[in-house]
């Protein structure tokens, strides 16, 4: 072969790498565009996820929740408490039609009450599955509940009432949980379809489930 045919059959051979390399980029780019996340009708997802402290709650039966539980279902975190008047409740209630709404078997809700002080497990694990049987209710030592509730930036005021009654201020925030941490977040009001319909075009873009603790 002469010089020149060798540089020519080299020139090709880089001309065809190169070829190659385009369409796996191509591809690649075409791969990521279609892991973008769908735009949110009623909630924003976050730029990145949240991560969560680890943390240590309790549930109906003595059951302790930790960071690991969330890691291994995508979950709707609420906080609040059992004596709410009226936007726990109410929010509660719309997630419970949401839930029958989406049809989402394998998204769970977790209540987590930020009143320590009246809600025992019991007492919030039995208020939660009042709404749906498949939501579970946390609640924890008052410092305990104050480090979950920093960590979800969820604001929480104790409002003393005349009579010595007191009630609870509290962030109405819906929190999407991956094994990540918070994804996205749903702040009222809360309509009960359109949220039904962000969460079964969100579910697919999470993070799958953990099934072991993270170490
Ligand atoms: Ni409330």
């Amino acid at each position: 072969m002469s010089i020149s045919g060798t540089v020519r059959t080299r020139w090709r051979g880089l001309l065809v790498l190169a070829a190659a390399g385009a369409a796996l980029l191509g591809f690649c780019v075409a791969r990521q565009l279609d892991r973008v996340a769908p735009s949110l009708a009623s909630g924003t997802w976050l730029p990145r996820p949240r991560a969560i402290a680890d943390f240590a709650l309790i549930g109906a039966n003595g059951r302790t929740y930790s960071r690991a539980d969330l890691a291994r279902a995508p979950t709707l975190v609420y906080f609040g408490f059992t004596h709410c008047p009226d936007v726990c409740p109410t929010t509660l209630a719309k997630l419970a039609q949401v839930h029958r709404l989406a049809a989402l078997a394998t998204l769970r809700v977790l209540f987590v009450s930020i009143d320590p002080g009246r809600d025992t497990p019991e007492a919030v694990g039995r208020y939660a599955h009042a709404f749906d049987p498949s939501f579970e209710g946390v609640t924890g030592r008052p410092e305990e509940i104050r480090a979950v509730a920093r960590s979800f930036a969820v604001a929480v005021n104790r409002v003393e009432l005349p009579g010595g009654d007191y009630t609870m201020d509290h962030s109405a925030v819906i929190f999407l949980v991956d094994p990540r941490g918070i994804v996205a977040i749903f702040t009222p009001p809360f309509e009960v379809p359109a949220l039904a319909a962000d969460l079964r075009r969100a579910v697919p873009y999470l993070a799958p489930p953990q099934e072991r603790r993270p170490t």
